[in-house]
């Protein structure tokens, strides 16, 4: 049966953990929706994961539609979230809903994702009025990359932590339907899930967060530009990959590859005649 928002509610009231992975793609999406897995983010992870850029500050609103479909396509139980890139949100309460419609009818996601605490509240209270369910990201919020200075633990400070729990209210009462919390330190992030009657969802936040999330290539080993300290490998994946594309290099180059097994027959008298 498909996951929706209300599978997330009740899991919140019933005290079950949530389970969410980043995909995107089509084949990707389809074994993670295979595995069980609650949700599938299409997150802008996609610029560093599939793009290869340094940041997640190029993605485009045409590369998460482009990728949530072929996500959607996979996923047939799994709730889709898919993020709003940057700047498709931040500009104005009018852009925000225009483009998270076009995520939704163009990308067929269940529901999107937008980074921020109070400052994106309007924005998520219209977005969840057109009838478009939000879950909200705060603690480190990637795309606010050059306004932290990098990749760092949030909510350390007694402000920052006051900060970072006025900004979880402000989602909630927005609308948003859960919240992911980024890199944020386990106590804070228990403080908070306590508080909140939305499920938190971490990432970094420790293990007592109502579900969590990673990025597939992270717990697969098969993205090592960068490892966070909360990502733990489940398979190294990469390393069987690139063995794999070694010994299919060597058996092309050396003859074992192809045998007649994997080829097709045509009568004899076929091709002789073309000789
Ligand atoms: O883009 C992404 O993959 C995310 C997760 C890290 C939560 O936002």
């Amino acid at each position: 049966m498909k996951k929706t928002v209300v599978t997330f509610a009740k899991a919140k009231q019933e005290g079950t953990k949530l389970t969410m992975l980043t995909a995107y793609d089509y084949s990707t999406a389809k074994l993670i929706d295979e595995a069980g897995v609650d949700s599938i983010l299409v997150g802008d992870s996609l610029g560093n994961v599939i793009l290869g850029y340094e940041d997640t500050l190029s993605v485009t609103m045409e590369d998460m539609i482009h990728h949530g479909a072929a996500v959607a396509r996979g996923a047939k139980e799994a709730l889709v979230v898919i993020d709003m890139p940057f700047m498709s949100y931040q500009t104005s309460v009018y852009d925000a809903v225009v483009n998270a419609g076009r995520l939704m009818k163009e990308g067929r996601a269940q529901a999107v994702k937008l980074e921020g605490g109070s400052e994106v509240a309007p924005q998520i209270k219209a977005i969840t009025a057109a009838g478009i369910p939000v879950m909200a990201h705060i603690g480190l919020t990637p795309q606010s990359i050059n306004a932290f200075g990098g990749f760092k633990v949030q909510g350390k400070t007694e402000a920052a932590a006051k900060k970072l729990l006025e900004d979880a209210f402000a989602v909630q009462e927005a609308g948003a339907f859960a919240v992911v919390l980024e890199c944020v330190p386990d106590k804070l992030a228990k403080l908070v899930t306590d508080k909140l009657d939305i499920p938190t969802i971490g990432i970094g936040a420790g293990a007592d967060c109502d579900g969590q999330v990673l990025v597939y290539a992270d717990m697969l080993g098969m993205f090592s530009d960068f490892t966070p300290k909360f990502v733990k490998r489940f398979a190294e994946t990469g390393k069987l990959m690139t063995e794999a594309f070694k010994q299919y290099n060597d058996q092309v180059k050396s003859g074992v590859y192809p045998t007649k097994e994997h080829t097709y027959a045509i009568d004899d008298e076929v091709i002789e005649k073309l000789y």
